[in-house]
C-alpha cells in the first residue's frame, strides 16, 4: 500500500533552523509508514491580492498533492514568522480555492525558550482552524536545549524521543483514518 503523503512546512527562512531539524528528526520517526515531502515556503513573494493572477503554483499544488500536512514553527514575538502566514495566505488563495480547507494537520515547534513555541502553536491553530484544516489535538510544546538532537540528528533525548514518537503515531492515525474516509467516499 502506497504511504500515506505528508507535506512538511517549517516556518522559517533560517539557513540553520532548529524548527528544520526537528521536522526531519520527525520525519525519521515516521518514515517507516509516511512519506514526507518538505514543502519550500521562504522563496514565496510576499502576498499581495493584485498578485493573485501569477499565484506560486508549485507552492499550492504541494499542499494540494499533500495528504496532511506537518507545520514545525518557530515563535516570533510570541506568534507565529511572517514567512508561515505568508506560505498560509498564498495557500488560502484565491477565494474559493482554500487549500487548508478539510486538510488533516499537526502542529509542533521548537524554540531556546521554556515556553518551547507555546503561544506561536496557539496562533497557528486558530489561523488553520479558521480556514478549515482538522489539526491534530494535543500539545508538543518543544523546549531546545543543547544535546537535543544527537550529531545524526535523530532525538538524543529518551524522553523527548518517546514523547515526540507518540505524536507522529497520533498524526499516523489521524492521517490514515481520513485517507481510507476519503477513499471510501470517493
Ligand atoms: C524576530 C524574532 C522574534 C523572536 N521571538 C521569540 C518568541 O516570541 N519566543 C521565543 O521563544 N523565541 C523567540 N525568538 C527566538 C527564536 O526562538 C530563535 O531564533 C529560534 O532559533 C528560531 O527558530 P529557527 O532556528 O527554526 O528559525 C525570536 C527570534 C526572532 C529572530
Amino acid at each position: 500500500m502506497a504511504k500515506v503523503k505528508i507535506g512538511v512546512v517549517v516556518g522559517s527562512n533560517r539557513r540553520d533552523s532548529i524548527n528544520r531539524k526537528l521536522a526531519q528528526a520527525l520525519a525519521g520517526l515516521g518514515e517507516d509508514r509516511l512519506a514526507f515531502h518538505f514543502v519550500s515556503i521562504e522563496d514565496l513573494p510576499l502576498y499581495n491580492q493584485d498578485l493573485e493572477a501569477e499565484l506560486p503554483q508549485s507552492f499550492k499544488s504541494e499542499i494540494v498533492a499533500a495528504d496532511a500536512v506537518l507545520f514545525v514553527t518557530p515563535e516570533h514575538n510570541r506568534s507565529i514568522p511572517a514567512v508561515l502566514k505568508n506560505a498560509i495566505d498564498w495557500g488560502a488563495r484565491p477565494y474559493g480555492q482554500n487549500s487548508w480547507s478539510g486538510k488533516p494537520a499537526a502542529i509542533t515547534g521548537t524554540s531556546p525558550g521554556a515556553l518551547g513555541t507555546a503561544v506561536a502553536q496557539l496562533h497557528l491553530r486558530q489561523v488553520l482552524g479558521t480556514l478549515g484544516a482538522l489539526v491534530m489535538g494535543g500539545e508538543a510544546y518543544i523546549s531546545f536545549k543543547p544535546g537535543l538532537l544527537d550529531s545524526n540528528g535523530t532525538i538524543a533525548d529518551e524522553t523527548t524521543r518517546g514523547f515526540l514518537k507518540a505524536f507522529v503515531d497520533q498524526f499516523a492515525a489521524l492521517v490514515t483514518r481520513s485517507s481510507f474516509a476519503r477513499e471510501a467516499a470517493a
